[in-house]
């Protein structure tokens, strides 16, 4: 028996967090037995087991709801607290974990370190100085933040295994700082401090639309503090201020979309700094997760193509940059250009619209392995330029991402699916980068609302998203509270230039709140407590739920149908193929029926949040305002016989069964209606954002599964596997993204790493996998996997809280089915397989064979 994944807060070992609440989890593998008798979870400050330093002592007791264990608390700052937990089984088996931690960073605690700012207009600078250290060293921390985005060095080795810091957040409401455990990097002597700035998000060319520069600030500034403890006991701080010195770097122009310059003739000017007093109230702990490398990939081949490129090919889709081994002379000038795809076997990249996604390197005779540092790009192609010999082994990729560990595995009898699978792994894989990004490529890697909403299920099936994603939703709280409610189009909503320069109408409205979009308001929320079940995290998420739904409910009051939203703009059933126009991205989907019923689904999820938390108020006017929703609704949209008024659509029927929106009783008309409509369309799909998470459920859940799975299957344009047989390795934004000769259908908006379309995959491990998560019971998960014959076998696992579920079947032969379920330590399952009875059944391992099975 032993104890794993011990997180604070959905984290391993976090290191200068904010933590306004503690929420402890683990899992617990190997034990004979089928749950804990008994828990008890001690926390000590500074030394571990030492009796004096223990602070909290649970004694041993069994946590009721098990999604971990909430703890209060009085922190200090700046300080480490070990945690262990001990589980006893109800077999007798005992077990220690070993010790966690967590390290608190500034707290309330004022800043000795001032701004240090760069009034010269500079793309990139290192700010400096040096640090002796005179007498032995027991203890180094780094507290910081660069803006726009910052790297440390310390004796010129990069410290921290951190990318693109501070990450991107909402600067300005909130500036993240961070904190580096620098000991290691420290001994007896002198050494040089450098931080190393440039541009980022902050200040750097961003946003769709051509992009601004300065969108946060105008200047490259950095504020820090090294805390320094040594073995005889003293301390010492060293801090920004007019004691440091700024040069310029070899890095020139730099941003998110470009790329980067680099030029060893641009280094080592000095430059002015300028110490400033004030504007330290927006700096805060970090909540984000970490952005790291999370892995290497070689090139898979040279190309030589027929304009005469030399292009390297990775193979696969990467969200990164290439380091390169420069052996070439001085002053030679390098050039790497990024792309997606091959057209007519030449380099292509017409689909970054604007972005130039480029490296320039101008070499300084010294050889070596470099890379970027304050951009990234997203590509499977790499044109190289100026390297007088080209071999594989002096490139490799490093794919960049947020630290989300993967959760859920699933695999089949079907090669092409297993592609299919794989794809949208490899597209929330490009896409995870501090926010959660519509793409990796293009001039616009901005954190879509609605993008995310429609994935967030198949994102936590796949990782582990809670830390991730509640980052996300503290960002879109801050930008809520500056728009009354609303919820924008994209978060973060940096601050726009003044309107008029504001041509997009897209641009113009992000602050107004669409449906879709803004209901990711209720929708993460709720997606994160069905799949963790932490009820702190909820709560502290809650208002942003709340505060949308009142922001909803406020616009219907000015619809001339009460209840019901219909008065604004929508994006409504985004890149639907149902339009006549198929230029347009819009669905043919009633806009109006669209928002209502999300108003609806909303105000439902934010509900059941109000009963988790017991907030009787809120749920007391959310029911009303629920029924009268549900009843104008109905009124306005469906016929006496439960079959649509306005025009009918694949997506207009998904969204009425998916939201239970129908009349009590004719689910079975619009299953019928939904099923005949993908019937009619040959087993086509024609749904876009909306419509395209939801289909495939609807069918199965209400009946159609077989059609269900006809759709999912369905080779020709427009489907999955269309996407597939044209040897797609990522999702693509559009069904149509390539021609069936593999030429690109258009340039203005196709992206072929869009990870929306891929929310299929909640389909995947929801109805064939079978795995639901069931948010009114107690560590209780409702297994009902239904078949899909044309992939002979699934084997498939979904982690929870407090362990690993298994489901695996196989079709032996046409009447023979063997499942193979496991349940972890701890938990429970209800069991549903078609043909047999229904079961509850504890942790464990199952093998049931059925005979002659009847799908419904
Ligand atoms: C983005 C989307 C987004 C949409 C909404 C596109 O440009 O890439 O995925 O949700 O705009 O307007």
């Amino acid at each position: 028996m032993k104890i794993v994944n011990l997180q604070v807060n959905h984290k391993e070992n976090p290191i200068g967090y904010e933590f306004q609440k503690l929420h402890f989890s683990w899992q617990v593998e190997g034990s004979t037995g089928k749950e804990a008798e008994t828990v008890r979870l001690c926390v000590w400050k500074d030394d571990r087991k030492a009796t004096d330093s223990e602070i909290y002592d649970s004694g041993e007791i069994l946590p009721a709801d098990f999604g971990g264990m909430d703890v209060e608390l009085t922190l200090f700052p700046r300080t480490r607290y070990h945690w262990q937990v001990t589980v006893v089984s109800d077999k007798g088996e005992a077990c220690e974990s070993d010790f966690a931690w967590f390290e608190t960073g500034k707290m309330e605690e004022a800043w000795d370190g001032k701004w240090l700012c760069i009034p010269e207009k500079l793309d990139s600078a290192r700010v400096l100085r040096s640090v002796e250290i005179k007498k032995p060293l027991c203890q180094a921390r780094l507290y910081l933040c660069g803006l726009g985005m910052y790297e440390v060095y310390i004796d010129e080795r990069k410290a921290g295994e951190e990318y693109l810091m501070p990450g991107f957040h909402s600067y300005n409401f909130v500036q993240e700082y961070q904190t580096l455990d620098v000991t290691e990097y420290f001994a007896e002597g002198i050494h040089e401090l450098e931080i190393l700035l440039g541009n980022g998000w902050y200040k750097g060319r961003y946003l769709f639309e051509g992009g601004f520069e300065n969108l946060y600030g105008n200047h490259l500034k950095v504020i820090a503090e090294l805390h320094l403890l040594y073995v005889n006991g003293t301390s010492e701080v060293i801090y920004t201020d007019e004691n440091w010195q700024a040069r310029t770097s070899y890095i020139g122009r730099n941003n998110i979309y470009d790329g980067e310059i680099q030029d060893y003739r641009l280094s080592g000017k000095t430059v002015k700094l300028e110490v400033l007093e004030t504007e330290k109230e927006l700096l805060k702990e970090r909540t984000s997760m970490p952005l790291i490398e999370t892995e290497y990939v070689k090139p898979v081949s040279v190309i030589d193509t027929p304009s005469g490129e030399t292009v390297l090919d990775f193979g696969q889709m990467i969200t990164g940059w290439v380091s390169l081994y420069c052996r070439e002379s001085e002053d030679t000038q390098i050039r790497l250009q990024y792309g997606e795809i091959l057209q007519g076997q030449n380099f292509y990249r017409d689909n970054l619209r604007t972005a130039k996604a480029e490296f320039s390197y101008v070499s300084d005779g010294n050889e070596k392995w470099i890379r970027p540092h304050f951009t990234y790009y997203g590509f499977r192609y790499v044109k190289v330029e100026g390297v007088s010999k080209v071999q594989k082994e002096d490139f490799i990729a490093f794919r960049l991402m947020s630290d989300c560990r993967i959760n859920g595995y699933v695999k089949t009898g079907n090669e092409k699916v297993n592609r299919l699978i794989s794809n949208v792994q490899a597209s929330q894989q490009c896409n995870f980068l501090d926010i959660p990004t519509d793409c990796p490529q293009r001039d616009e890697r901005m954190g879509w609302t609605g993008d995310i909403a429609i994935f967030s299920d198949t994102a936590c099936l796949c990782r582990d998203c809670a830390g991730f994603l509640d980052h996300y939703l503290e960002m879109t709280a801050l930008e809520q509270e500056e728009l009354n409610g609303s919820v924008p189009l994209f978060v973060p909503r940096p601050p726009l230039p003044s309107s008029n320069h504001v041509e997009n109408l897209l641009l113009q409205m992000s602050g107004a709140g669409a449906c879709a979009w803004g209901d990711m308001a209720t929708i993460i929320p709720w997606t994160l407590y069905e799949h963790y079940r932490d009820k702190t995290m909820l709560k502290k998420q809650y208002p942003v739920m709340r505060d949308w739904v009142t922001y909803v409910s406020k616009r219907t009051e000015s619809n001339p149908v009460p209840h019901l939203w219909q008065n604004d703009l929508q994006l409504g059933d985004w890149l639907a193929l149902d339009h006549e126009d198929l230029e347009s991205p819009f669905g043919k989907t009633d806009a109006g029926y669209l928002a209502s019923a999300y108003y609806c689904y909303s105000l439902t999820l934010t509900l059941r949040a109000a009963e988790v938390l017991g907030k009787t108020e809120d749920k007391e006017w959310i029911q009303e305002e629920l029924k009268n929703a549900r009843n104008a609704f109905q009124k306005e949209f469906l016929q006496e016989n439960g079959e649509l008024k306005i025009e009918e659509t694949q997506t207009g029927y998904a969204v009425l069964l998916m939201f239970e929106l129908f009349r009590n009783g004719q689910d079975r008309i619009a299953a019928e209606r939904l099923d005949r409509l993908v019937r009619e369309n040959e087993y086509h799909l024609n749904t876009g954002f909306i419509g395209t998470p939801l289909l495939c459920q609807a069918l199965s859940k209400y009946g159609a599964h077989e059609t269900a799975c006809k759709v999912f299957l369905q080779e020709t344009y427009p489907g999955w596997l269309y996407e597939v047989n044209l040897g797609a390795v990522t999702i693509w934004e559009r069904w149509n993204s390539l021609n069936p000769d593999g030429s690109i259908s258009s340039t203005g908006m196709n992206s072929l790493n869009h990870y929306a379309y891929g929310s299929i995959l909640s389909w995947i491990y929801r109805y064939l996998c079978g795995f639901l998560p069931d948010s009114d019971h107690v560590r209780t998960l409702q297994i009902s996997p239904k078949l899909c014959t044309e992939l002979k076998w699934i084997k498939s696992s979904y982690g929870t809280p407090w362990g690993t579920y298994r489901v695996e079947w196989n079709i032996l032969s046409e009447s023979e089915i063997r499942y193979h379920i496991q349940i972890p330590f701890g938990g429970k399952a209800m069991i549903n397989l078609p043909g047999a009875k229904e079961e509850m059944l504890p942790a464990g391992e199952y093998v049931r064979v059925i005979r002659s099975v009847k799908q419904e």
